[in-house]
């Protein structure tokens, strides 16, 4: 756990430093969070996976801007309730940077 934590702040502040243009695609309300890390967990958790054997396609219809998640917050709370309902242990950092990367690939709420 101590490991994944420093590997974590490794790589945001390695993120952070590096890469000025790709946090212009972050959200006020998401400040801090971390692209890279947020597509890895989304990776990690199978998300998509299990999202495709629902929808079909490559997932994406899954999430359906504008309807049910219509806000910023509308769509970290989705992201939270995933976590709960799936028992993932996410921290709360870790919640908004998938948010973040949701938001930038599929919602694009501002
Ligand atoms: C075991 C299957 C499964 C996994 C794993 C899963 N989801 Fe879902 N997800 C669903 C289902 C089913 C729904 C639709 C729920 C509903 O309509 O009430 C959903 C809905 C959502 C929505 C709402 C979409 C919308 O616009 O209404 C978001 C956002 C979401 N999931 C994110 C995630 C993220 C992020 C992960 C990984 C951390 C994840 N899900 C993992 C099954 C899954």
């Amino acid at each position: 756990m101590k490991l994944h934590r420093l590997l974590h702040l490794a790589v945001r502040c390695a993120f952070l430093a590096g890469v000025g243009q790709a946090n212009a695609q972050i959200p006020p309300l998401y400040a801090g969070a971390d692209l890279v890390h947020g597509e890895k967990l989304i990776a990690d958790h199978q998300c998509t996976a299990c999202h495709q054997k629902r929808v079909g396609g490559d997932g994406s219809a899954m999430y359906r801007p504008g309807e049910r998640v219509n806000t910023l917050g509308a769509l970290r709370g989705m992201v939270e309730a995933c976590n709960m309902q799936l028992n993932l242990g996410l921290f709360p950092d870790e919640v908004t940077s998938i948010a973040a990367v949701l938001n930038r690939d599929h919602y694009r709420l501002k």
